[in-house]
């Protein structure tokens, strides 16, 4: 990459005032000398990100992540540096240096860019033409306006093979160089014979325009063409026997494809004003929406958006509009496209148009902007939309329990939607599962079973995910041991208060081989072994797991909270026998250290947010508390922990003939903790409890 002049650096630098660009994403306020706001970089729950202008630098306190301007878009835009400084010199209207060691890229790129806005001129007086006079009346009969026509740079490719090849030779100085160059941007094409001819023959063109700078900055670079055919009979008899109806330049060194929004050059201003962007398929549809003073509104050109182009929006704005075709074709690039979305903080719906009907001719019929806003009013929320589509994939319907379908059904949604939502951490993982569970009547607690099974799965196949060491006896969430022992497991479970058709769905997918088909040769235990070995009084219901993961939190938020906790409550409940993998390698890092460990000090990414998600929770929880309630909520939790080990014991106890005296000193016990449970802190008085009734791992 090339070094960038310092001085451009420091140009930049000085024209982007931090609290003024950070205050672009984040609401911030003044403290003294120093600006506040919620961390964008970790799931914050107070403002623990300082902002500093003297010493133009931010700081998080919470997780650590600091440094000046130009990191702080790296790290929210995901770019590198010189792609920070190009989006900080944009906004500051600050022309950078070009590159001056590759000085030939750039002089190509601008001899490109200036031959193809020639161009697309050349092609609009061709519209003008006797010979364009179909197009111009084509385009005036789907209701484009002059205006409109201009404003979009529509123009036309007369019919003759060599239309654009004589004019550029007649009218461009150095024309061979310009012949190679139009070849090389796909607007000539070369025979066998190495004769050239015109690529867009007999075509409406729309030029690809994206926003640009110096003397495009008003105009917009032209980077690409489309070319529509007019659907006359005499497009059929210019040789190809079925011309495509549309035929686009090819990648070039100014336009690579499927990061582009047709329209966003026009449309940018209200973009930013609305922060709302509606997403089309089609060249028309653009055009005829920006005609209404509708003007956000963008196209993909008959894709679905790529991760680059959503990069792009959500950076523009907060709400987006997919309005796509209700066809397959259509569904299958909404749901595409609402994946790129997943874990972002746009607010994305899905807006799906009835076969035959047109954004371009809706708009333009009688009526039709009122129609189109109405229509946009029906979108559904992209989450939903995604689930439903892959449930409608495998033509799951409520109620069905037939075993394939719940199986392929359930391992999709973990791949496509639950997934992606966990690298996002543990909130939009549980808001997808609640989606997924609401949509498909499956208990929470089953889906998330299943989740962390195929996460568990996806993570051994993927080895250089799995940076963390696990214990030998690993978690029996993860039942191993291969679709031969699936019997097995079925006949161990035991319905636990979830309704048979959730059992039936929970066990099936939890059995489906192909989760376990590179099982680990040291996790093919008989799974009822495991589960007498780890869960010596429990059945192995699935729910009961992933309560068990639920305690498991709630253990780590306890001892986040105080801890001095942490030995008494790993004493009734060993880390080494939690269920949830990454819970269990959090504690036991945990009980390693003796103590919670700093941030930094953690290296696994997975723990590290696991650790900063139970932290958000914490504070989150917080907010439903009093000052009293927080201070002794850890104790609280403890004496609680202490009396459910004593009830335990007491049952054990009862159910043997020695009805000892120990009963009535456990119960004598209970009360106390139950009077006392509010203020309840003394952790070696737990450690002593724990003693004197033998508690350990209760
Ligand atoms: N497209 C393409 N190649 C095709 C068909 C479509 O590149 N063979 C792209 C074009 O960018 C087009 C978009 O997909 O604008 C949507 O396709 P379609 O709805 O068929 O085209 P419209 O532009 O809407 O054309 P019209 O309304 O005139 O039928
Ligand atoms: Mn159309």
């Amino acid at each position: 990459m090339a070094a960038t002049p310092n001085d451009d650096r420091e140009r930049v630098r000085e024209a982007s005032p931090i609290e003024e660009v950070i205050g672009k994403y984040v609401d911030l306020v003044q403290r003294g000398r120093v600006w506040k706001g919620l961390c964008p970089f970790h799931d914050d729950g107070r403002p623990s990100m300082d902002v500093d202008p003297e010493r133009n630098t931010f700081k998080c306190w919470s997780c650590n992540e600091g440094g000046d301007v130009f990191s702080f878009i790296q790290k929210f835009e995901k770019v590198d540096f010189r792609e920070a400084l190009t989006i900080l010199a944009d906004r500051a209207n600050i022309e950078l240096r070009p590159q001056f060691q590759d000085p030939q890229i750039q002089i190509q790129r601008d001899k490109d860019l200036e031959f193809l806005d020639r161009t697309a001129t050349w092609f609009t007086q061709q519209l003008k033409t006797a010979e364009g006079r179909p197009a111009l009346e084509y385009l005036k009969e789907r209701g484009f306006s002059d205006s409109c026509i201009r404003r979009f740079r529509i123009g036309y490719a007369p019919p003759g093979w060599n239309s654009l090849e004589s004019s550029i030779r007649q009218h461009v100085e150095n024309s061979e160089d310009a012949i190679q160059r139009a070849v090389e941007l796909g607007l000539l094409k070369s025979s066998a014979e190495g004769k050239t001819y015109d690529a867009f023959r007999d075509r409406i063109i729309f030029p690809i325009i994206r926003p640009g700078k110096g003397q495009y900055r008003e105009s917009g670079e032209v980077i690409a063409f489309g070319g529509r055919h007019l659907g006359h009979p005499e497009a059929v008899s210019q040789g190809a026997a079925n011309p495509p109806k549309y035929i686009n330049s090819p990648e070039s060194r100014v336009y690579s494809k499927g990061n582009l929004l047709y329209g966003f050059q026009q449309g940018q201003e209200e973009i930013r004003r609305r922060r709302h962007v509606v997403v089309c398929e089609g060249y028309t549809d653009v055009m005829m929406a920006h005609q209404h003073g509708v003007s956000n509104v963008v196209g993909v050109l008959g894709t679905a958006l790529t991760t680059k182009s959503v990069q792009f929006i959500s950076r523009a704005a907060q709400c987006v509009d997919l309005l796509f075709d209700g066809d397959s074709a259509g569904r299958r690039a909404a749901a595409k496209s609402c994946e790129h979305f997943l874990g972002t903080d746009v607010e994305v719906k899905v807006v799906l148009l009835e076969e035959g009907t047109d954004p371009c001719d809706l708009l333009a019929s009688e009526g039709g902007k009122d129609r189109f806003q109405k229509l946009l009013k029906t979108g559904t929320a992209s989450l939903n939309f995604l689930i439903g589509e892959i449930l409608s994939l495998h033509g799951f319907s409520l109620g069905d329990a037939q075993p394939e379908v719940v199986s392929k059904t359930r391992r999709e949604l973990s791949e496509r939607v639950l997934m992606p939502l966990s690298e996002k951490g543990q909130v939009l993982l549980e808001s997808g599962v609640r989606e997924v569970a609401r949509l498909t009547g499956w208990s929470e607690s089953s889906i998330l079973m299943d989740f962390q099974v195929d996460r568990k799965a996806q993570s051994e196949r993927d080895s250089s995910r799995n940076r963390y060491k696990r214990t030998p006896s690993d978690s029996p969430s993860e039942f191993p041991g291969g679709s031969a022992h699936a019997p097995h497991f079925e006949q161990n479970r035991a319905p636990l208060g979830t309704s048979s058709l959730e059992d039936q769905n929970a066990s099936v997918a939890v059995i489906d081989e192909s989760v376990f088909n590179d099982s680990r040769s040291d996790l093919t235990l008989e799974p009822d072994i495991i589960t007498s070995e780890l869960f010596p009084n429990r059945s192995v219901d699935p729910a009961v797991i992933a309560e068990c993961a639920m305690t498991e939190a709630a253990i780590l938020k306890t001892i986040l909270r105080d801890e001095s906790c942490m030995r008494p409550m790993l004493r009734l409940a060993p880390v080494e026998r939690w269920t949830s993998a990454l819970h269990r390698d959090l504690g036991l890092l945990f009980q390693n250290k003796g103590k919670v460990p700093e941030l930094l000090e953690i290296e696994d990414p997975d723990l590290k947010s696991l650790l900063l998600d139970l932290t958000s929770r914490n504070t989150r929880d917080d907010e439903f508390l009093d000052q009293d309630q927080k201070k002794n909520f850890a104790s609280r939790t403890l004496a609680e922990y202490l009396m459910t080990a004593l009830e335990r014991k007491k049952d054990d106890f009862m159910r043997t003939e020695d009805k000892s005296a120990l009963v009535t000193n456990i119960n004598e016990c209970i009360n106390m903790l139950n009077n006392d449970k509010f203020s309840f802190s003394n952790t070696s008085q737990a450690d002593e409890i724990i003693n004197r009734f033998g508690l350990d791992q209760y």
